[in-house]
């Protein structure tokens, strides 16, 4: 007798017709026709399931401060950052809880049940460290909160930068982050990126740096970064974020630099939703994109996340959790619409992430933690398509979150009275 049976999933792998079994929080089988019964069962009626979504890359203490203390009129990155050093002196420990619970209850309504957030460790109070560990141990029963120790004033430029980023290491932050192209010199930067690699290797971390969060096409600390990693022996724990810059550089140097990359097992994430918005802002036309070479560096066999980055923050004032918005501005910006590549922009929001986190136990097969998102769609392109609406957010066989179906009624002659934007009848 098991828990919990979903019958009749479609999987993001194209198998249908899949029942899911639940035992104690676990997946016991995933295969079609279970012949098995259970205390509940759930009829998914076809539609897809999949793990949960996975964020690689946000920034929770600056979540939902929009309007504090007050809004980016620009909606540039230098009054963001104004702003942020603003903002700054007047953070508290409570709210900075509370608004990254909030956060939170919105990620587990959209299915978004990991997230890798850096945290501005650049104050010598380390207050958000403080408040972002305790939220870490408080959302654990139900998303999985991944802290990345992020000196955003630049660990050699900020003073104190690297003896507060240890501090915060050493109360159990669990990356380490850095952000070279913001140092003063290309040396500099190229010097905080091994000392970072080393920190990172004489603890056993993983590194997640803001790398060449850029136009200048010469900003190149990814090469070093892929370096240091292959140096020290980091294959697989390491991650350059943004890569922007990689969008103008030289296309000879990129040919040289993604084996580079794959070499030294260095793994990639792209924001699309802050990279489309924030790049390119001092082009005349036409103006560069400036999202990484995100299908160039899924074909040299590099993996490749989506981050949202931002929600509601002093750099954006936009967003709700939902990572299927940034898959679908992903494969807009990157051009992704081959059917391969769509369901590769899927990957980018669930699969890889969880991959480049090392997130224990996820996934559909037997022996995995039952945590699963049913979505009012067919498959992952129409979840892409539809931003589809999350009808059922289980964690570890408990349902923690359901959403109705959308669905518009029509009042017009002859025609259906309702409809969800899905293809029917054929
Ligand atoms: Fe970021």
């Amino acid at each position: 007798m098991l828990d919990t049976i979903l019958r009749n999933c479609t999987l993001a792998d194209g198998r249908t017709g899949i029942d899911i079994g639940i035992r104690d929080g676990l997946i016991v089988a995933a295969e079609p026709a279970l012949a098995a019964t259970a205390a509940e069962t759930i009829d998914a009626a076809g539609q897809l399931v999949t793990p949960p979504f996975v964020d690689a890359h946000f920034h929770m203490d600056a979540t939902l401060s929009y309007g504090l203390p007050r809004v980016n009129a620009s909606g540039t990155l230098l009054e963001g950052i104004a702003l942020w050093g603003e903002l700054k002196p007047q953070l508290t420990r409570e709210a900075l809880v509370e608004r990254a619970l909030a956060y939170c209850d919105w990620a587990v309504a959209k299915g978004l049940l990991a997230i890798r957030s850096h945290v501005d460790v650049c104050d010598a109070r380390l207050l958000a460290v403080d408040a972002l560990l305790e939220v870490k141990e408080k959302v654990a029963p139900y998303l999985d909160l991944q802290l990345v120790a992020f000196p955003q004033d630049g660990v050699l430029r900020s003073a104190g930068a690297l003896d507060n980023l240890e501090r915060a290491l050493d109360m159990g932050v669990d990356v380490v982050g850095g952000i070279p192209h913001f140092e003063r010199t290309m040396a500099d930067g190229a010097e905080s990126v091994r000392i970072l690699c080393e920190i990172a290797a004489e603890r056993g971390l993983m590194v997640d740096m803001h790398c060449d969060e850029s136009d200048d096409p010469l900003s190149r600390h990814i090469e070093i970064l892929a370096f240091q990693s292959q140096r020290l022996g980091l294959h697989g724990r390491v991650t350059g974020s943004h890569l922007t810059s990689m969008h103008s550089m030289d296309n000879y140097y990129v040919s040289k630099l993604l084996p580079l990359m794959k070499e030294a097992g260095v793994a990639a994430i792209a924001n699309p939703l802050i990279n489309i918005t924030l790049q390119g802002r001092h082009d005349g036309y036409p103006k560069r994109r400036g999202m990484t070479r995100v299908p160039e560096l899924l074909a040299a066999g590099i993996p490749v996340a989506f981050g949202h980055d931002c929600v509601m923050d002093p750099w954006y004032s936009l967003g709700s959790g939902d990572m299927l918005e940034v898959a679908h501005m992903g494969l807009h910006v990157a051009q992704m619409t081959g059917q391969a590549a769509m369901h590769q922009c899927f990957a980018a929001v669930t699969e890889t992430p969880a991959a480049i986190l090392g997130l224990e136990g996820y996934g559909i097969a037997p022996g995995c933690r039952a945590d699963l998102v049913l979505l009012q769609a067919a498959d992952p392109v129409e979840a892409i398509r539809l931003r589809a609406t999350r009808l059922m957010v289980m964690r570890a066989g408990r349902v923690i979150a359901r959403t109705p179906p959308a669905l518009a009624r029509l009042d017009l002659p002859g025609r259906p009275s309702e409809l969800d934007w899905r293809l029917t009848g054929r």
